[in-house]
Order: C-alpha cells, then structure tokens, then sequence
C-alpha cells in the first residue's frame, strides 16, 4: 500500500460517512497571526469551531500541507519529519466520541490492515484544579472495541513511573500529553481560545528492536510516550469541547471533533517498518541520492546525511510552490536553511547532482494531489538551483573561518553568529560541525544575536507575522479591506496579469506582493490610491457571500490558487453607496463592515520583492 494509497481510502472512507473532503490550505497561514507555518490540519478550520459555519457543512475531511520548524532539529530519527500531510476529519457541533472513536478503530483495522494488537491508546486524566473531568468515556469505548474481538484491553493508571504491565493498552495521561490546543496546556492557553481533551493512537513497532535500549531513555521506564522510537504515534483524536474564559473553563455551544494524523506514520504502521524514511515518498528521493553518491542508506555512517536531505528537499520543494522565497528571516529563513543544509549534507554524502534535481522525485510523488507542484516545477528549481549556487559561493571561506574558530576552542555566539551573517551557516550546520569536533556552541547567545539582528533589520521583528494579518484590531482589519481594494485598482490599471503573491498586515501598514515584473510608475500608483480613496468615500459596504467556485470564476472574482478552494467559497464583495463594485475577491476575513472610517490610503513604497514579483508598503492615516 502507498501513501497515495492510504490517502485515497481516508477520503472514501470519510465520504462515506457524509463528509464532504476539502483541498489543502497553503503552508504559509493566510490570516493567521500566531504561527509562520501551517502545523496543524486544524489551523485553518479555528472559526468553524467557534461556531462559525463552513460553507461545505458540518462534516469535513482532508490532507493538509504541514511543516513544523521546531522539528528541524530532530531530524535523522526514525521518526521526525519537519514537512508531513495531515489527514483531518472533523465534526462542526455534530458527531462526538462514539463515532470518532470506531471509525478510527475500524478504518485502522479493517480499511488499512494494521494489527489491533499493535496498536495502544492514551486518555485524558482530567486536571481537577481546572474542574476538567477525567476522559473515561475515550477509555471504555476502545476497551468495548476490544472486548468485540475478543482482547481484553486493560487500563494503565500511571505508565510514566509505572511502565506497561501485561495486558495494558490503554493509559491516562495529564495535561502535557493528552489536551490539545494550538498552544498547548490548559493553563497556557488564552481567553478565547478553544481546546480540549485528546486521545492518540499509537502504533508499536516491538521490543525486539531493542530501541529504547539504544536510545537516550535507556535508564528510564519505557511506556508509549516515552519517546525512544518504540511506540510512534500515528494520530490523535481531539474533542474540542472547552473555551478558556476569563474564570476557567467553559464548555463550548456544540462539542466538536479534530482528528488529524500523519500520513507517513500511518505509512509506517501499515508497512510495520520502524523507520519513516522506508515509506514509498521518501524511498523515491533515497533511491536517487544513493544512486547519485555511491552511498548505502543502511550504512550507519550516512543515514542521518541521506534521512536530513530527503527530509529538507520535501519542505523545500513544498514551500517554494507556496511562494516562499530564501530570505534572512520569518518563512524566508527556514527555506533558507532547508536548502543550506540539506546541500551541506548532499557533501557529506559525496553526491555530485545539484539538490535541486532531487525536487523532480518530490514533485512526482505528489502532484496528483498537489497540482501546484507541478505547475511551479521550473520555479521551484531554479529557487532552490539560486539558493544552492548562493550558498557555495560563501561555503569554501566559510569552512576557512570555521576552521580557525575551531583551532581556538569552543564556538562562541558571536562566532556562530558571524559564520550565519557572512557566510551563510545555517546555526545546525555549525552545531554539527561544532559536535564533529567535540566542540561546544553557545547557542543562547547565538540565539540573542539573531534576534536582535532580526528586530533591527528593517524586514524585522514587525513581521513576525509575515504572510496575513498581525492581530485582528480595528487598524490591522481596515488595512486588510484596503488591501483588497488596491489589488483591484492594481489590476484596473495594470492589467489581469497581476494577482496577490503573498501579504502581511500589521496595525501599522500592509506589505502586499503582487505578480507584475516592471517597476510601477508614481503616476499609475497614484491612480491606484485614487482609486481605494474613491472606494472609501463612498462609504462602501463590505458583505461576504458563499457562491460555487465556478459562479465565483466567471463573475470575475478575484483569487489566487483557485484549485486550493473548494467548491463553495467564501466572497468578500466591496460596493460603494452608489452601487458600484470595487473589489470582490476570494478571502477568509476579517475586514470592516463599512469603510467610512477607514482614513486616507497612501503607497508610500513599491519595490522588487523577488523575480517577477513587485511588493508596495501602504498605510491608512
Ligand atoms: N489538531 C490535532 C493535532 O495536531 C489533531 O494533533
């Protein structure tokens, strides 16, 4: 079975439960201020949660793009990658425990052939302080579903100090391990913000591999959650059930589910192999390397090398069809350092092709369900062909440099920083240069001079929240409904060709960029202010209607990456007093409800941003 496989029996799975599947959102979070990357297949789907209603119903699944740059560094496990597909299902205030769960336990099961007796669950403890019921319901249903096929499934109290004993496969866990919010913990979490009680899925991959003897756990008890490779998890099932208020916590209108579970994981169980890497996606990129360098994937000396560059060529070739770009900071720097890297790496195995070959074997595996893969395949190796030819021509003086540091001893912050700044080390290449050499590296200080490098550059800390809205404040959203009166006044001017590229908002300004490959003369960026000013006195209304995709196309709604919507979409419609229309543009909000205390709107600036790609600075005062 392959993951294109596993994917497609997911979705007629869901479809035949009445769930209506939906294409993935981008990697790169539209409106989403908290996170650079899309990390989750919940993300997307917050406000349905809050009551919300999704234009496609109650009942959703999907796969979903996800990258997880706080894994970067565990890569070259057997089970840790930054880039993965989520499979999501969810219930909007319908379905709650009782479905989830024996869906699960039969599309595992029965749809994907894994062994029940493979397969271990975790549930929530309960918190009494918070008045968070313990999650017994969770437990009693999979140990019913046991007791059909005649297992009996017992329940482990405290398997952190007290290991699995005979015959255990479902345990209790607190709030570190077993509530789900965006944030994390219950006592982490923001007035406002929705979470719940979890219950994750574990598949075990057997004592006999002996990897928790080998790993860095050995001289502690070993249960699921102990994180020496034994037990992986394979998913987990969300009951979103709770809002943090002010006093506590409330029980959201209606209970919902999120489900979401890796794709390559659930890969590994179905394979029974204890190693991600083993799966066909990563196989097709493996082959390659191990035919272009010589080199073993079995062989221990080069495993991370091969398990590092299969991993960082997947989120390469994922960003950059999202439009991200190599840069010094926010996605930027992570696709920077993916690329960086992952050559770095391609060295270690003496692997003669340019990286940017490997993307072909990304791109194959998975345009059929990412079709912007393919329709970006040139782009996407020339970016990754730049950034590689950028980064070599600093990499020979910076191995120098390196060098002479390393002759002096430890590797300071301010060392580390410099081999960053000039010559372009990503900070886990120095580490792992440093720790060749037995070397330490002072990565809190390292650490404060990037950030402090970050906040003075211009393109600093002003926009941590790169790509969609920094907050959802009057100022930010007002910005936001601007911004898409200037792309239509761009594309009256301009012409057809010119469609949003990416935007970041903040309360101060919008930075918005648009394909377009000329310099924009002061007179036509002056029409296009005249234009949003003409919008805005005429106290427009701005309304959202959800319409069919292709009513949406031919009224000549604006939107990029048609083929990531689903067939109802949203439409934010921008009409002036008199009935003229300024703007109608695929969006997911927020904006003003009436733009008549928006202010004057003003392009203060309009640059190259990257080939073929303008970006302009405006403000409303
Ligand atoms: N949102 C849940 C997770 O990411 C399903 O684990």
């Amino acid at each position: 079975m392959y993951v294109a496989d596993i994917r497609k029996k997911y979705f007629d799975f869901f479809r035949e439960k009445g769930h209506t599947i939906v294409p993935s959102t981008s990697l790169v979070p539209d409106n989403d201020p908290t996170t650079l990357f899309t990390g989750s297949g919940m993300q997307p789907m917050l406000p349905y949660f809050l009551g919300e209603s999704h234009p496609q119903g109650t009942r959703i699944a999907d796969a979903q793009k996800a990258f997880r740059a706080q894994d970067i560094e565990e890569v070259g496990d057997n089970r840790h990658t930054t880039f993965f597909e989520m499979l999501g299902n969810w219930s909007f205030g319908e379905y709650f425990k009782n479905e989830q769960i024996s869906w699960m336990f039969e599309f595992l099961t029965k749809e994907l052939g894994i062994d029940p007796t493979r397969l271990y669950f975790t549930c929530y403890k309960g918190n009494d302080a918070l008045s968070i019921p313990r999650d017994t319901d969770s437990a009693t249903l999979w140990q019913s579903l046991y007791a059909e096929i005649g297992v009996t499934a017992l329940i482990g109290e405290n398997p952190e100090a007290d290991g699995m004993q005979e015959g255990e496969r479902i345990f209790y866990y607190g709030d570190k391990k077993n509530w789900w919010s965006r944030v994390g913990e219950p006592q982490q979490m923001p007035e406002g913000e929705p979470g719940g009680p979890d219950t994750e899925m574990f598949y075990d991959f057997g004592a006999e591999l002996k990897l928790h003897e080998q790993s860095l756990w050995k001289d502690s008890v070993c249960h699921v959650n102990c994180d020496c490779g034994r037990f992986v998890e394979i998913g987990n099932n969300v009951f979103m059930q709770y809002v943090k208020k002010r006093d506590g916590f409330e029980l959201l209108p209606k209970p919902n589910v999120d489900f979401g579970g890796g794709i390559e994981r659930i890969a590994m169980a179905v394979k029974g192999v204890a190693d991600i890497f083993l799966i066909d996606t990563m196989q097709a990129i493996i082959v390659r390397l191990a035919s272009e360098s010589g080199k073993d994937y079995g062989d221990a000396r080069y495993q991370k090398s091969f398990r590092i560059v299969t991993d960082h060529i997947r989120g390469a070739t994922f960003m950059i069809a999202d439009n991200v770009t190599p840069a010094n900071t926010e996605q930027g720097y992570i696709l920077r350092r993916l690329i960086r890297r992952a050559v770095q790496h391609m060295d270690v195995l003496e692997a003669t092709i340019p990286l940017s070959l490997l993307a072909e074997q990304v791109i194959d595996a998975y345009q059929e369900q990412y079709p912007e893969l393919s329709a970006k395949r040139t782009h996407i190796e020339t970016v990754i062909e730049e950034e590689e030819g950028r980064f070599r021509k600093t990499l020979e003086s910076g191995m120098k440099e390196f060098k002479k540091i390393a002759d002096r001893g430890d590797v300071s912050g301010e060392d580390a920083f410099i081999l960053f700044s000039t010559y372009g080390f990503p900070i886990e290449m120095t580490e792992e240069l440093a720790s060749e050499k037995g070397l330490s590296i002072d990565r809190d200080a390292f650490d404060s001079a990037f950030r402090e490098h970050r906040a003075q550059s211009k393109s600093g800390a002003e926009q941590k929240f790169k790509g969609g809205l920094a907050d959802s404040s009057e100022k930010t959203t007002a910005l936001h409904t601007a911004t898409h009166l200037m792309l239509a006044g761009l594309r009256k001017h301009l012409g057809d060709h010119v469609h949003q590229a990416g935007s970041n908002i903040t309360a101060e300004r919008t930075r918005f960029d648009f394909t377009h490959t000329e310099k924009v003369s002061r007179e036509v960026l002056d029409k296009v202010e005249a234009y949003v000013n003409e919008a805005i006195t005429k106290n427009s209304t701005v309304t959202v209607e959800q319409m069919p995709k292709e009513e949406a196309k031919e009224k000549g709604v604006e939107g990029s990456f048609w083929e990531k919507y689903p067939d109802i979409v949203n439409v934010y419609v921008v009409k002036g007093d008199d009935g003229t229309v300024y703007s109608q543009e695929l969006c997911g909000g927020p904006h003003v409800q009436n733009t008549k205390s928006m202010g004057t709107f003003k392009i203060v600036k309009e640059e190259a941003s990257s080939q073929g790609v303008r970006r302009i600075k405006a403000t409303l005062s």
